[in-house]
């Protein structure tokens, strides 16, 4: 049997999304426009003027709670949000500091603080994510100047913030003078809640990727500053990171934001994830399985007889890969558990496998030890 990889947390590609089809159209239309071979030059860092001021009123129609001060000079568009953190990292930690983080938190967000020697102390969570209490106690020493957290559909708890638990946050950003990183793309896929951002621009930078609701490979992410100079400053380390966006790509994200196929591409991701959020409901029901409806992963805590590495063991015998948790975890204590990225299978009919696999290999006892 060919493997199964459940391991990257991706969107799903929808059948029905025409994605091949609605790729053609937009480099079609971004070549009637200007042709192509303009974006084949360099382009400012940040994104040019007019991408800017589309995407501050996408973003403003999609997150209604940070339209009010949305200007488009607060706004840079980054090839992603990954590079964007490393930029900000850059802007406002130095080797040897400490960064408040969820106890559990992106494995990305866990790569770029190691590689600039920035260390992370993990705040306790509940089933809302961050608890403010526990992030006011760690704050107090002013050891850390920043504090990164994901509110919606916490990657990999699946928590989420109710907006009272987003303002409370926000009050002890003020309370304690930190600077704030909202990193937030799964808003598009579970709308309606305020940035914590929203309640704290002066101290915020808020990242909305499309990669977790679109497509990866778009390489988009518009990231709303506390200010103009913010964003330039940002923008400047940008290109010391990674240059520009690929301006083809930033084109083609852009032409998607005006002409509507974004907000129909989200729709369908919706419709496919709640699919997908179905079949895994069903598939492990009576398992310590967590999820949001609308989110693109499950996290799935493991009986005590079967320790994480044996049981991925296991299942990587059968052909599926999935992440265990001290991926996410900024100690040296994670629980027993593992992330299931639902949109990583190629259908549903894959998943469907994959989930049988699961509930098969949870059914049965961890036999022995694995000699290696
Ligand atoms: C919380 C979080 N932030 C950022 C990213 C990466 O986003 P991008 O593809 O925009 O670099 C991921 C991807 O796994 C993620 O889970």
């Amino acid at each position: 049997m060919p493997g199964i990889d459940l391991s990257m947390n991706l969107p799903p590609q929808p059948a029905d999304a025409d994605l091949d089809g609605r790729l053609a159209r937009a480099l079609a239309e971004v070549r009637a426009e200007s042709g192509l071979a303009p974006y084949l030059t360099y382009q400012q860092p940040g994104g040019t003027g007019a991408e800017r001021k589309a995407a501050a009123e996408w973003l403003g129609g999609m997150v209604a709670d940070l339209a009010g001060g949305l200007t488009a000079d607060r706004l840079i568009l980054a090839p992603g949000t990954q590079p964007a953190l490393f930029a900000l990292l850059l802007a406002h930690a130095a080797p040897g500091d400490a960064i408040l983080t969820e106890k559990l938190t992106y494995p990305g967000f866990k790569a770029a603080a190691a590689a600039l020697g920035v260390a992370l102390i993990g705040v306790e969570m509940d089933g809302e994510g961050m608890i403010p209490g526990a992030l006011d106690r760690a704050a107090r020493g002013g050891t850390a100047k920043i504090v990164y957290l994901t509110p919606t559909m916490q990657n990999p708890t699946t928590a989420t913030m109710s907006a009272d638990r987003r303002k409370r946050i926000a009050a002890v950003v003020r309370k304690r003078g930190l600077v704030l990183i909202e990193d937030d793309p799964y808003t598009f896929l579970a709308p309606g809640l305020p940035p914590i951002s929203s309640f704290v621009p002066e101290r915020s930078y808020f990242a909305a990727s499309l990669s977790k609701a679109i497509a990866p490979g778009l390489r988009t992410s518009i990231v709303v500053a506390p200010d103009a100079a913010a964003a330039a400053r940002c923008a400047a380390l940008l290109r010391a990171v990674v240059q520009m966006s690929s301006p083809l790509m930033a084109a083609i994200a852009t032409q998607w934001m005006r002409d509507g196929t974004a907000a129909d591409l989200i729709k369908a991701t919706r419709k496919e994830t709640a699919a997908r959020q179905t079949l895994a409901r069903d598939a492990l029901q009576g398992q310590d399985a967590i999820a949001h409806p609308a989110g693109l992963h499950v996290w799935l805590g493991l009986p005590n007889r079967w320790p994480a590495p044996r049981f991925v063991a296991h299942l990587g015998g059968r052909g599926l890969a999935v992440v265990t948790a001290d991926a996410f975890a900024t100690d040296a204590a994670p629980p027993n558990a593992i992330r299931l990225a639902l949109g990583a299978a190629r259908n549903q009919a894959q998943l469907a496998r994959a989930l049988a696999i699961l509930a098969e290999a949870l059914g049965e006892g961890a036999t022995g030890d694995v000699i290696v």
